[in-house]
């Protein structure tokens, strides 16, 4: 303790101990946040879970995991965006019985309620950038590259579904035959895709994992795809559905595709 610190009277010396305190805190939690972000949101999501299943999974709202509930409609890959997100958990929907959350749960509660739901839509933290080490490829493949992982596109960007160079989301297991032509890529067969039926609902499903206690899936009603976990037993599953490949490529040129491919043969050809 130094000289000045004896001079001060014990309540003053406590707030000064109290104000470093929070001044270490704010330290630790900016670092924390500098950790990577999928570390940070994963807590944030989490408590997200469990403010949900307290105030929006209420039994006669929304139902449990962002399924449908006995009055509101159900939340989990139905392809909203961060802002409709967070603008409709804070304002609510006028003239409807969703309740506008700001004034009602803290605001941390709140940020990380938006976070589960975001995440329930397969919002994650966004793509991290290219790697300096990246190959330098061909005029028409570097362009395919820009395009695959176009950020404009948004969730219709084939690296929503694809990794490829260790870059975008492995939903689809990694592309080992790459198409011969535009044409064959328009045309692809998706033998994995199935129907589930679940709680009521039934949806175009990509099963990951099926355990003894929990099944593992991703729900493709709209992308981005979400992954789902059910108790083993409550999801039948049905070969095939109205799931078509076709359509969510169906924003990119012939051209782009040509590009694309180009690309593709690029990275993973031999
Ligand atoms: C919304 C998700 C989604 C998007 C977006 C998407 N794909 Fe796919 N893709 C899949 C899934 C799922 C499969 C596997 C289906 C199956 O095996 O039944 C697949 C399969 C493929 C295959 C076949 C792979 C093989 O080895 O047989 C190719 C090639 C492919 N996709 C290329 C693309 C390209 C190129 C784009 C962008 C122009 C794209 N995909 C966009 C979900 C997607």
């Amino acid at each position: 303790m130094t000289a000045v610190d004896a001079t001060l009277s014990p309540n003053r010396q406590s707030g000064r101990r109290r104000r470093s305190v929070v001044r270490v805190m704010q330290t630790w939690i900016s670092l924390l946040c500098l950790l990577p972000a999928l570390a940070c949101g994963q807590d944030v999501i989490a408590r997200g879970a469990e403010a949900f299943g307290k105030s929006c999974a209420t039994g006669y709202c929304h139902g449990p995991q962002g399924g449908s509930g006995s009055t509101a409609p159900r939340l989990a890959a139905r392809g909203f965006t961060e802002e409709y997100i967070s603008q409709t958990v804070r304002r609510g929907i006028p003239g409807t019985r969703m309740p506008a959350f700001e004034a009602v749960i803290p605001r941390a509660e709140l940020i990380a309620v938006i976070a589960y739901v975001e995440s329930l839509n397969g919002i994650t933290p966004s793509m991290p950038p290219a790697r300096d080490t990246e190959k330098k490829l061909p005029q028409e493949a570097a362009d395919g590259r820009e395009l695959f992982f176009d950020s404009v596109r948004g969730f219709n960007r084939c690296a929503t579904c694809h990794e490829v160079d260790h870059r975008g989301t492995p939903v689809a297991a990694p592309i080992l035959k790459i198409p011969a032509d535009v044409a064959a890529l328009r045309q692809i067969a998706t033998p994995e895709i199935e129907t589930a039926s679940a709680d009521g609902e039934s949806f175009p499903a990509l099963v990951i994992s099926k355990g003894k206690n929990q099944m593992k899936l991703y729900d493709l009603t709209a992308p981005p795809p979400v992954l789902r976990t059910f108790p083993s037993g409550s999801v039948t599953l049905k070969q095939g559905g109205n799931w078509r490949h076709s359509g969510v490529i169906a924003a990119y040129s012939d051209q782009e595709l040509g590009a694309i491919l180009a690309y593709l043969r690029a990275v993973t050809g031999p």
